[in-house]
């Protein structure tokens, strides 16, 4: 097979990655993308520049070294290119892990322990019962689905969103948007695992946010730009929201002199909820590529319609 594969990805160190493609694709010659390239077969790709798909019509599929592919959906590319996401390798399990620390954080109150220990305060406080702390996720696709299983097994009530309804052992499920206001009263915390699309662009806003139990907790681990983020900032100061937890940003980095930094009530990470883990991708390119070759069907590839 005198196959090609082009390495393009933006703030990505590629020697590891060429190296680790080569490896699992012995048949294939695997190149970093320069302009003026030699036709491939396939992309491997994280924000490549528009002129990448300009050059490179031909590609049957691009495999985006990521789970969100609101960037990729913003280029213009070839209707006979598939594009296709990362599902899971590696990212569901560390959402868990994210999405349980920051839910406990809250629950269990240890920032207020923290701060009682630079003071040698000794004092126990209260634990709700959880039946009071309600977990709405919004978005049950593969991150969603296990971040609410790992919820669940917590024993906190879960209630999810999603746009098909969906069965899940221990979620509430809420469906389309005639159930959005329905599923936000009915919790507490709230975690966002959307795509950014047309659709979940500034959803979580005032009006949205204040539809939550009041003294109401953000997980953002999703997109900033579904977040109005003065409009949480506003909800913080008047004591509907308790606080919030984000991973991501409108504007990334996060400015130096942004409010969140400094914020009592915000803890603020970047962008790390769920890294691409180089060789459990590598392994799922790989395999899907073949795949396809081979004129199989692949799991998670994109809906350029719906914009995930
Ligand atoms: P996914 O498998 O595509 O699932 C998306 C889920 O969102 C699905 O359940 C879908 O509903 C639901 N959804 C989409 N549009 C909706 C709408 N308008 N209303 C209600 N529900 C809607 O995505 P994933 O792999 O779980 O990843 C989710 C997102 O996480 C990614 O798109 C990415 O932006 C973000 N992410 C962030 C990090 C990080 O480090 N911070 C890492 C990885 C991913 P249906 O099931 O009905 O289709
Ligand atoms: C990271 O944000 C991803 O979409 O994989």
């Amino acid at each position: 097979m005198n196959m090609r594969v082009s390495f393009c990805c933006a703030d990505t160190h590629a020697q590891p990655w060429l190296d680790g493609l080569r490896a699992a694709l012995p048949q294939a010659q695997v190149s970093l993308w320069k302009s003026g390239d030699a036709a491939a077969d396939y992309g491997v790709v994280w924000v490549p520049p528009q002129a990448f798909f300009d050059q490179q019509p031909q590609l049957k599929a691009a495999f985006n070294i990521g789970a969100g592919v609101d960037a990729l959906l913003r280029l213009r590319v070839a209707p006979t290119t598939r594009l296709v996401r990362l599902d899971d390798a590696g990212m569901a399990a560390q959402m868990a892990e994210y999405v349980c620390h920051a839910l406990l954080r809250f629950y269990r109150d240890f920032d207020a322990y923290a701060q009682q220990q630079t003071q040698a305060l000794w004092l126990q406080r209260k634990v709700p019962d959880r039946a009071e702390v309600p977990v709405g996720i919004m978005g049950l696709g593969v991150l969603g689905e296990h971040v609410a299983r790992a919820v669940a097994a917590l024993d906190f009530p879960v209630n999810g969103w999603s746009r098909s309804a969906k069965q899940i052992e221990g979620v509430r499920s809420f469906a389309g948007n005639d159930q959005l206001n329905a599923f936000l009263a009915a919790s507490k915390v709230l975690v966002c695992l959307m795509p950014l699309t047309a659709d979940t662009r500034d959803l979580l806003n005032r009006n949205t946010l204040s539809q939550l139990q009041r003294g109401a907790y953000l997980i953002n681990v999703a997109r900033g730009a579904q977040l109005v983020e003065e409009d949480l900032l506003a909800l913080l100061e008047n004591g509907h929201m308790a606080g919030a937890t984000l991973d991501v940003f409108r504007t990334e980095p996060l400015p130096a002199d942004h409010a969140f930094w400094k914020h009592p009530k915000v803890v603020v990470t970047p962008h790390i909820s769920a890294r691409t883990l180089r060789a459990q991708s590598i392994r799922q390119i790989a395999g899907k590529l073949l795949a396809m070759e081979r004129g199989e069907a692949v799991a998670g590839l994109v809906d350029s319609a719906a914009g995930y």
